[in-house]
């Protein structure tokens, strides 16, 4: 979901093969997506993401971000049923900017606290328009959030604290060509409008 330090390369490269505890996760997926009601399907994408982030197998995909900064790890995209998980590792400080994001999805909290800050697009006319505070809380281990598509979902998450965290996140796009195509990054569509 988001953009900063985006150097880690994905341990699924073509000369790796897929850990079967990965494929469990995306059989579990690849059910839940069919669903009858999208109620129902979150849900159940909701105990996917769940299960994954307290499974330590996936620990495997921590990295080591710098100081301040956050890495993301891409465990597994899903061209056919278009989804993709994938890991970020935050060190202490590390924040994204404000965006929202080009599809749903999930986040999960394997290990330490995340803050989670919800904004209201306001529109102002002629293009224009503010982003605006609405919510704010922290995510601990074991949580599991909605992050909707669209202007309903416009966020900023960071570490606050003095140790590392560490979240699970499985968007509703295929990120095999670019990790950071979920985001829409408020900040720079802001400063282009004006
Ligand atoms: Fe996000």
């Amino acid at each position: 979901m988001i953009q900063s330090t985006p150097t880690f390369e994905s341990p699924t490269a073509a000369t790796h093969k897929t850990p079967d505890f990965v494929l469990k996760t995306r059989d579990d997926i690849r059910d839940s997506l069919q669903a009858s009601s999208s109620h129902h399907r979150n849900n159940l994408l909701k105990e996917c993401v769940k299960a994954a982030a307290k499974n330590s197998d996936f620990e495997r995909y921590i990295t080591a971000p710098k100081p301040g900064a956050y890495d993301r790890a891409i465990i597994y995209t899903d061209p056919a049923f278009y989804f993709s998980l994938m890991m970020l590792t935050w060190a202490p400080g590390a924040k994204t900017p404000i965006h929202g994001h080009n599809s749903y999805g999930f986040v999960g909290i394997c290990s330490g606290k995340i803050a989670v800050e919800c904004f209201e697009r306001v529109n102002l006319g002629d293009s224009q328009f503010s982003i605006v505070p609405n919510y704010s809380c922290i995510s601990n281990a074991g949580d599991v959030a909605d992050a909707h598509s669209g202007a309903e979902g416009i966020h900023r998450l960071s570490n606050p604290t003095t140790r590392q965290a560490v979240s699970l996140h499985l968007y509703r796009m295929d990120l095999s060509e670019d990790p950071a195509a979920i985001n829409d990054v408020y900040e720079e569509r802001r400063l282009s409008s004006l």
